[in-house]
């Protein structure tokens, strides 16, 4: 198992690259079973959690190749004979029960694995499951599995309207109405760049979507889509994270670059209140440049969807408040519980505590290093944060939860400046 150990306290600067999207890569992985042919995806990020998601499509019969140092995925759907998604690997990566979307709009059938919880509680699939039902699908639960079938082999298509507007329920319904014989309709679908970036590959497949980037989108069925070659959007939550480093120990005075960004994939939400910090920020087409105050300025922030604070960044935002010399609040909407992070943040000596859907942070405390565990990928990384700003030595353990939304994130780190380095040690020395 691998640990991140480091040493705080070292001032950031220079120059840092921003991966691929994760949370975009995967519902494009998901729209390539439509094609008619082999898909070629770009900027794909050498992540666990795309690794995982190659084996759940190669379960199909499908051919995934990964070019790691392309970072390019060829998808190969021609030979799909077995629409399934196991249990073992499903529960590995809610994102999985994509399959349900894409097979049944391939294959007209589908039996994908229900998804578990994760470490911050249930995450349930109630929309994904009615949207499907609305385009005419016919589904069973058995023994924890959903069996879904389109009458005649094909979904006629329909209408839906989610509560509440949920990403991974939008782009199940979106794979299933690509393939449906007729038209159909999403009302309040999530309108994260996600979403976006999503239509945006299915319109290069042939699909006829209007209403794209709003919350009402409507889908023409098309006979067949075809094969493309598209690229994946840079990663808006890795973006969020380094800006966030960047303002905790960004040397005072000195502009942090992150090329292969587009700030406007945060929302203005997160942009408004980072600026109010007093964290100076230049925001390009396609760069971030990010310039620490001397002083943080505590501002309380409350996630929401899109363009809302990003629930994705809330653990990181808890560290920049024990930064800075004041009281605020975190307050997080979408997610019962997301607070894994706070008991080990408290062992460093940062006094957050969680009210109800609230963390109430008091800035200005010493932060100290110490061995914390990670319990799940935007948790981990919080702790990396703080082991950044703390006094002496970090170590994170278990960050293979980091490896699956982070992509050298210790590589990335060091080369700003930080003291961090990965090693490998006894899971026996950390005992479950
Ligand atoms: C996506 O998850 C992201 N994952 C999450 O990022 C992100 O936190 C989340 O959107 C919110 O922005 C991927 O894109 C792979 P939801 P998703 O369905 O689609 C409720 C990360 O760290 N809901 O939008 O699963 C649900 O309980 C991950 O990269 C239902 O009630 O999230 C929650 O309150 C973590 N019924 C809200 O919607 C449903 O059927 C948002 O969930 C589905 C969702």
């Amino acid at each position: 198992m691998d640990r991140l150990v480091i040493e705080g306290g070292r001032p950031l600067t220079g120059v840092a690259t921003i991966s691929g999207s994760k949370n975009t890569a995967l519902p494009l992985m998901a729209a390539a079973l439509l094609a008619d042919g082999v898909v070629s995806l770009e900027n794909i990020p050498a992540l666990r959690d795309i690794n995982t998601f190659s084996r759940v499509i190669a379960v199909t019969g499908t051919t995934v190749d990964y070019q790691l140092e392309k970072r390019i995925v060829t998808i190969d759907p021609s030979n799909l004979n077995r629409p399934e998604a196991p249990y073992e690997l499903v529960k590995r990566m809610r994102a999985s029960f994509y399959m349900l979307g894409a097979l049944l709009g391939r294959e007209g059938r589908a039996r994908v694995s229900l998804p578990g919880g994760c470490a911050w509680g249930p995450r349930p699939v109630d929309l994904h499951l009615k949207g499907i039902e609305a385009l005419g699908a016919e589904i069973a639960l058995e023994q924890g599995y959903v069996v879904a079938s389109a009458p005649g082999g094909r979904l006629p298509g329909g209408t839906f309207e989610l509560n509440p507007s949920s990403v991974g329920a939008t782009i199940n319904f979106l794979l299933a109405a690509s393939g449906a014989r007729g038209s159909s309709c999403l009302k309040n679908a999530a309108t994260e760049p996600d979403v976006e970036v999503f239509c945006q590959m299915l319109t290069a497949m042939g699909a006829r979507l209007s209403g794209v980037g709003t919350r009402t989108i409507e889908i023409e069925g098309v006979d067949q889509l075809h094969a493309t070659t598209f690229s994946n959007c840079p990663d808006r939550i890795e973006l969020g994270t380094f800006m966030i480093a960047g303002a905790i120990c960004g040397a005072p005075g000195s502009a942090i670059r992150f090329e292969n960004a587009d700030p406007t994939h945060l929302g203005e939400c997160f942009i408004d209140v980072l600026r109010q910090t007093g964290t100076e920020l230049t925001l390009g087409e396609h760069f971030v440049e990010v310039t620490a105050p001397e002083k943080l300025r505590p501002v309380s922030i409350e996630t929401g969807i899109y363009p809302g604070f990003p629930t994705d960044l809330q653990a990181q935002w808890t560290v920049l408040l024990a930064c800075t010399d004041g009281n605020a609040k975190v307050n997080e909407t979408i997610y019962y519980d997301r607070f894994k992070h706070i008991p080990e943040l408290r062992r460093m000596g940062i006094n957050a505590i969680i009210v109800g859907s609230e963390v109430v942070v008091e800035g200005g405390k010493p932060i100290q290093g110490a061995q914390v565990m990670s319990t799940d990928l935007r948790a981990s990384v919080s702790l990396v944060l703080a082991g950044l700003v703390a006094e002496g030595q970090t170590t994170v353990l278990r960050v293979y939860h980091l490896d699956r939304g982070y992509e050298n994130l210790e590589g990335k780190l060091s080369a700003l400046g930080a003291a961090i380095r990965r090693e490998k040690y006894d899971e026996w020395a950390d005992p479950a």
